[in-house]
């Protein structure tokens, strides 16, 4: 517990966009050697809390203390897994606050999954009781919130590590140090786009015995229990799709080019998803597409970064971010299948095979070069190449969160730094309020006249 000499590592904890290096300590920081057990707790054990527990359950060293979710199938769940898997008997709370009383003094940390709207208040109270804090994204409904959090990190000159757990997987590290900047495999980096399009999804619901009494339910902040599942649609409760998903990648987009968005011009509609009367069924757009313009990245240069999230389709290859450079592109996504590189034509085989031949990128796949195109001198199809077999720190057999985790953990332990700390989520989360503010005030509107010749 207050065993550890955070004080001087934390001052210098913050990552900046652009201050993260990839060194070898870092990666080795996931390992968690130090074998000092941590006393932990979790708030919220729903769809992410359950993803969270998975890594945790896997992971030495780590004594679950207590559990809380106000729904008691979760607190449970989570109970009986701990149980079930490490033998230990986690005490079981529906109000983080009772937890707090009980549990500060001996917790090292705590991970918070609740809906975005609990973030702060959850998050803050933990900070000043003197525990560090793992929260998941989006730090808050509201950017007070999110500074609020901030805030009480600095305060209390504790930890806290805001979910975005790509920050920490040693692929995309790869791809920020060693193909963009130390071998500059993209060129001048002038464009981006990304997206995450998702097929139709229904509300959720619950069986009908797991419904959650009516005061328990106004007590923490919902009306019903239609509204409890289905938050994120909600203006009081969360932020829709572009704050649920776009968040992670918007986030991705500023850290691998080294800087903050100059401005962003956005659109969203909401006429998909409707009420029987009508109007729509939720406060958020179902789909938004943004520009984002930075006027100086890390290579110098302006570029446009395109975004798009999309919840009425899947079709267009899932989720991924693209960097698109004059001499080639880099593919990225959380799902290595999706991730690749493509060579510009104008970059000789021979630099590539040489990257493949050292190691540095995959060898380059012939076939994905040979596809006739109409016009061979504009868009003639590019070669593509994967990541090279091996990724320092990166096990294909890791859930993708493990590695935020054990970064958590290992700075926790005193043995690293944080991957995103309050500060550095704080950044994704001002570009992505501005987007969604875009969506209203930005857009000029076209009249009918502006398609007509008039005589
Ligand atoms: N990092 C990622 O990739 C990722 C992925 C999905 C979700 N998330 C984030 O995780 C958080 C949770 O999302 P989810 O999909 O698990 O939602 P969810 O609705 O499935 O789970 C939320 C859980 O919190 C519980 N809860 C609600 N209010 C509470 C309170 N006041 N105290 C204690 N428990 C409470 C609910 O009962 C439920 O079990 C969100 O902030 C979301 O943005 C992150």
């Amino acid at each position: 517990m207050k065993i550890f000499n955070r004080r001087d590592f934390l001052k210098t904890s913050g990552v900046a966009a652009g201050g993260l290096m990839l060194s070898s300590g870092m990666l080795k920081a996931a390992q968690n050697k130090s074998g000092v057990t941590l006393n932990i707790a979790m708030v919220g054990i729903g769809a992410e809390g359950e993803v969270l527990l998975n890594s945790l359950l896997k992971l030495p060293n780590v004594n679950f203390v207590a559990v809380c979710d106000i729904w008691p199938v979760r607190k449970t769940y989570a109970f009986r897994r701990i149980f079930k898997e490490l033998k230990q008997k986690a005490k079981m709370y529906e109000d983080y606050k009772e937890l707090i009383a009980n549990h500060a003094k001996d917790l090292d940390a705590v991970f918070i999954a609740t809906p975005d709207f609990w973030h702060a208040p959850q998050t803050v109270d933990f900070l000043n009781a003197g525990v560090n804090v793992y929260c998941e994204k989006m730090m808050s409904n509201t950017l007070e919130g999110a500074k609020s959090m901030v805030r009480a990190a600095r305060k209390n000159k504790k930890l806290l590590q805001i979910g975005h757990q790509r920050t920490s997987n040693p692929r995309y590290l790869y791809a920020r140090e060693v193909l963009l900047r130390k071998n500059n495999i993209c060129g001048k980096i002038m464009a981006c786009n990304g997206q995450w399009n998702r097929a139709v999804t229904a509300d959720l619901t619950w069986a009908k015995k797991q419904t959650i009494p009516d005061e328990t339910l106004k007590k923490f902040g919902y009306s019903d229990m239609a509204q409890f599942r289905n938050w994120r649609w909600s203006k009081a409760l969360g932020g829709g799709a572009i704050s649920d998903l776009g968040a992670h990648q918007i986030d991705i987009f500023g850290w691998m080019l080294g800087a903050h968005p100059s401005r962003v011009m956005a659109s969203g509609n909401r006429d998909y998803y409707k009420k029987p009367d009508g109007t729509p069924a939720h406060d958020w757009d179902d789909n938004v597409m943004c520009i984002f313009e930075f006027d100086k990245t890390f290579q110098g240069n302006k570029a446009q970064v395109f975004y798009q999230v999309l919840t009425t389709t899947s079709s267009g290859g899932g989720y991924f971010e693209s960097f698109m450079g004059d001499k080639g592109t880099l593919k990225m996504s959380e799902n290595p299948a999706i991730t690749k590189l493509f060579r510009e034509n104008n970059v000789p085989i021979e630099e590539w095979d040489k990257l493949a031949k050292n190691g540095v990128i995959g060898t380059g796949d012939a076939d994905s070069a040979n596809v006739k195109t109409a016009d061979a001198r504009e868009s003639a199809a590019l070669m593509s190449y994967g990541f090279p077999a091996t990724v320092p720190g990166f096990d294909a057999e890791k859930p993708i969160h493990m590695y935020h985790i054990e970064n958590f953990l290992g700075a926790v332990r005193g043995e690293n730094k944080l991957s995103c700390d309050a500060e550095h989520a704080y950044e994704a989360e001002a570009a992505v309020f501005k987007a969604r503010e875009a969506i209203s005030k930005g857009p000029l509107e076209f009249s009918e006249d502006d398609f007509v010749v008039s005589d």
